[in-house]
């Protein structure tokens, strides 16, 4: 276990008043760790965030680029209306199962379909089907795919549409720019790209709480 930090305590007050567990969310994280799955699902503070930001743009259609065990999807798909849909891509099959299963435990199986497979080979077949434009994709998968992922979301995603790019600070890892550690090389590769993008408006903000200092990028594709 890693030093015990003030931002912990601080993290913990906010997410029990503001986005605390229930049976499902509890269960899910239960049954990834009981799965060897790893601990990386974001924190109850940042699935919440996910949820308003999904409801702020009234979203319908939902795309996410990295499953793991489901709880960063749970998140999202509560915050779907009945008839909306949520896509989530996941390479590793084991992960694609657990998610499955909570999922399914969250009465979210009708609106959420997890596809199986390396998403820069789900997302041209995603494409060829003519989905409904997303409004919101997550991408939380391979950090090095990063500026493959967020040309993949400016492709599918709708006018107004919001991308949420996970764990761009690293521990400040994302300065280095002669680091050639794919995740890093890859989230400044993508930063570089929403920076310079003529259809892209985005930020990036700095956090610190249960999961230690990392951030997240926002998007929006303009109308
Ligand atoms: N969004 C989840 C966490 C995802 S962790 C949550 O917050 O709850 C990253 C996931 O991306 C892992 O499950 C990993 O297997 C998956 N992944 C890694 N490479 C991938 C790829 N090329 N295509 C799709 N998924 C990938
Ligand atoms: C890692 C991946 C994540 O998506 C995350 O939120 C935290 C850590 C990782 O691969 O270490
Ligand atoms: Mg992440």
């Amino acid at each position: 276990m890693s030093e015990s930090h003030v931002w912990d305590e601080v993290d913990a007050y906010f997410s029990e008043r503001l986005a605390p567990d229930d049976e499902v969310l509890a269960a899910a994280l239960r049954d990834s760790d009981a799965a060897g799955l790893p601990r990386i699902a974001v924190s109850p503070n940042q699935g919440k965030l996910l949820q308003l930001l999904a409801q702020i743009q009234g979203a319908r259609h939902i795309l996410e680029i990295g499953t793991l065990g489901g709880y960063s999807t749970i998140w999202l798909g509560r915050a779907l209306p009945a008839d909306g849909r949520l896509v989530s891509l996941e390479y590793d099959p084991r992960h694609a199962e657990v998610a499955a299963g909570n999922l399914a435990r969250a009465g979210l199986a009708e609106r959420v379909e997890v596809r199986v497979g390396a998403a820069l080979e789900s997302l041209p077949a995603l494409a060829a089907e003519n989905p409904p434009p997303f409004d919101l994709v997550f991408i939380d998968a391979d950090k090095g795919n990063n500026p493959r992922y967020v040309e993949w979301a400016v492709e599918l995603a709708g006018p107004g549409a919001l991308i949420v790019l996970d764990n761009v600070v690293r521990g400040g890892r994302v300065t280095d720019a002669d680091s050639t550690a794919p995740d890093v090389a890859g989230t400044r590769a993508a930063i570089e790209l929403i920076g310079s993008h003529p259809r892209l408006s985005g930020t990036a903000i700095q956090t610190v709480g249960a999961k230690g200092y990392d951030g997240f990028a926002l998007a929006r594709v303009l109308p």
